[in-house]
């Protein structure tokens, strides 16, 4: 049984302070759930704050990108052992935001919004690899934009966002790692991916890992679904197969519309 994980990705959103009146209002409504993982990525600067305010509970803390290297010459950069020192558990990985493709960054293109920092699929794969030897548990995040989604490449191109993600990656690493399948056309935009969409989608990245790493490999894997997850969608999303949680953006930033999330996981 694959342990459903809900994660918040407040993005650029909340100060210390909004971090930790959301930390006294969350925690009592999901401190009896022992059945959902439960993680929130705040910005870099509310992580030692939120982690303290959430102690002690069910909460894990994480953070939204880093660099691979452990320190050094590497101005405005946060690592892996940093994150670890400020209390985070989690990180995420490659998530649409911080890509772009070919490594440009590509805010103003039509139907590419939403790729910013021109990460790379080279770039996902290192910090992969950097986490896997840390104690964090890494989300790395794949999904087409709405072009190759009309394009009709979006197989592809998650099947190749996943292959080039696990590049070095050993089969008995796979358990502690979670993908997160976000089209990128429906994060942020109300436009949600149709639940049998989505939980294909998922078989997809499913079916490359074991073809990479083995059947069992496949089956151990978590897959999160992302973009536009909401308390009145997320229950028919999380029952599908493939699906094993969500990766929730702005449904998250209120403690009550991300607790009915975190309830709809329970089975
Ligand atoms: P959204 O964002 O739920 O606001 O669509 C999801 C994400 O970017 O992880």
């Amino acid at each position: 049984m694959r342990t459903p994980f809900i994660a918040g990705n407040w993005k650029l959103n909340k100060t210390i302070s909004e971090a930790r009146a959301f930390a006294a209002e969350f925690g009592p409504l999901v401190q009896d759930v022992t059945d959902v993982q439960i993680g929130l990525f705040p910005v870099f600067t509310s992580i030692p704050a939120l982690s303290e305010a959430l102690g002690g509970s069910n909460v894990e803390v994480g953070g939204q990108d880093f660099y691979w290297k452990a320190s050094g010459a590497y101005t405005g950069e946060v690592s892996l052992p940093l994150l670890e020192d400020a209390g985070a558990k989690l990180v995420l990985i490659g998530h649409s935001e911080r890509r772009g493709r070919f490594g440009v960054p590509e805010p103003d293109l039509e139907g590419e919004a939403g790729r910013v920092f021109g990460e790379t699929d080279h770039s996902v794969n290192k910090k992969l690899l950097a986490a896997l030897g840390s104690s964090l548990t890494p989300i790395v995040c794949v999904g087409e934009t709405l072009t190759e989604r009309q394009n009709g490449h979006t197989d592809a191109v998650v099947e190749n966002q996943t292959v080039m993600a696990l590049d070095g990656v050993e089969a008995s690493q796979v358990a502690s790692i979670v993908f997160a399948y976000e089209p990128v056309w429906a994060i942020g935009t109300g436009e949600v991916c149709a639940a049998d969409e989505a939980n294909r989608v998922c078989g997809v990245i499913r079916a490359t890992v074991a073809s990479k790493l083995g059947a069992q490999a496949g089956e151990a894997v978590r897959i999160q679904y992302g973009g536009s997850v909401k308390p009145d969608n997320a229950r028919e999303l999380l029952a599908l197969e493939h699906i094993d949680g969500a990766l929730v953006g702005g449904a998250s930033l209120k403690a009550d519309s991300f607790a009915q999330i975190v309830q709809a996981a329970r089975g």
